[in-house]
């Protein structure tokens, strides 16, 4: 392992411990006749995951001198979105998955139509603590990593790229439309994670528009990666059952260029997103390691 990696590994296990400590924070505790709907949202959250998204906005705030807490509000809100996205991706109605971050699914482990609640309290969730004060002094800030993350979470991303994905079971798509799907579904988060330092940093737009091409090529990486682990992945290790998206008939870069192909093009992405960054100096180091850690995971 490289000195780099493994100060990568040393600050994401930080990264992680501090978001977690923050989340905890902020989601409600249960109480009162609704307290089942507060348990599967801490369940869904609290029980595990990589915690990347939040990791990305911390690291691109720090490029910008960012106080640590503004950038800790952030990476829980986003990390919320993330987790109602997969609560609502596990359901019957859609993926219909048992395992996810190697515990029970919310809907296994409470009900469906919690499940369906949690989600919408966890996304609603992400807005409240944009919204509030203590995540930036300036309105204008706030309103603008709201409206940011409206359009990454909605239909003109991942909800949009989520339709697409169902929309596409048992069907071919060809490269270019199986592109705008990942883009949408899981490209929009991980952009707006890494946009969100440069937005709270009032980054130059030269600065801003370099992580914005870092990103979009990291989360087209992200997802292939995971379309990778579906087929080669061992469900003890990755924590959700694999090969799914074969047996759903998913259109995924995997289903299209095969195996090889998929990680020589996740490896393309990932060297491209590297050079992104040119413009930063070695601040930037631990998300450069990102683009190696998003193609070389195991879960
Ligand atoms: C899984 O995301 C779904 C995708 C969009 C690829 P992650 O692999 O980041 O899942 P967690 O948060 O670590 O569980
Ligand atoms: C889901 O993609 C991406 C979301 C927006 C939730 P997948 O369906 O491939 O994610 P996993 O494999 O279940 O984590
Ligand atoms: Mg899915
Ligand atoms: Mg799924
Ligand atoms: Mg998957």
């Amino acid at each position: 392992m490289t000195a780099l990696a493994a100060s990568f590994d040393t600050a994401m296990a930080r990264s992680q411990g501090a978001v977690e400590g923050q989340l905890d924070a902020l989601l409600p505790r249960a109480e009162g006749p609704e307290a089942r709907v507060f348990e599967a949202m801490r369940y869904a959250v609290l029980v595990g995951g990589k915690r990347f998204r939040p990791f990305l906005v911390c690291e691109s705030a720090k490029l910008f001198g960012v106080h640590s807490g503004s950038a800790l509000r952030a990476a829980a809100a986003v990390e919320c979105v993330h987790t109602y996205s997969l609560v609502h991706d596990d359901l019957p109605c859609m993926d219909d998955d048992e395992l996810r971050r190697g515990q029970p699914t919310v809907h296994r482990k409470f009900d469906e139509a919690t499940a369906v609640l949690a989600g919408d309290a966890l996304l609603t969730q992400a807005f409240e603590i944009l919204a509030d004060e203590s995540t930036h002094e300036l309105g204008e800030i706030r309103v603008e990593l709201v409206r940011r993350l409206a359009e990454a979470a909605g239909a003109r991303g991942m909800v949009g790229g989520q339709m697409i994905d169902l929309a596409s079971e048992g069907h071919t798509l060809d490269i270019g439309a199986i592109t705008r799907l990942q883009r949408l579904k899981t490209g929009a988060l991980i952009a707006w994670s890494c946009e969100a330092g440069a937005v709270l940093g009032r980054a130059s737009d030269e600065l801003h528009h370099a992580l914005h091409a870092y990103a979009h090529d990291l989360g087209l990486a992200y997802q292939i990666a995971d379309d990778l682990l579906d087929v080669e992945g061992e469900a003890g290790v990755v924590g959700k059952a694999t090969g799914k998206d074969a047996d759903a008939g998913k259109a995924t870069f995997v289903s299209i260029l095969g195996v090889e192909r998929a990680r020589a093009q996740a490896r393309m992405l990932s060297d491209q997103a590297i050079q992104h960054l040119d413009l930063f100096d070695e601040k930037a180091d631990l998300l450069r390691e990102a683009a190696r850690f998003v193609i070389n995971r195991r879960n």
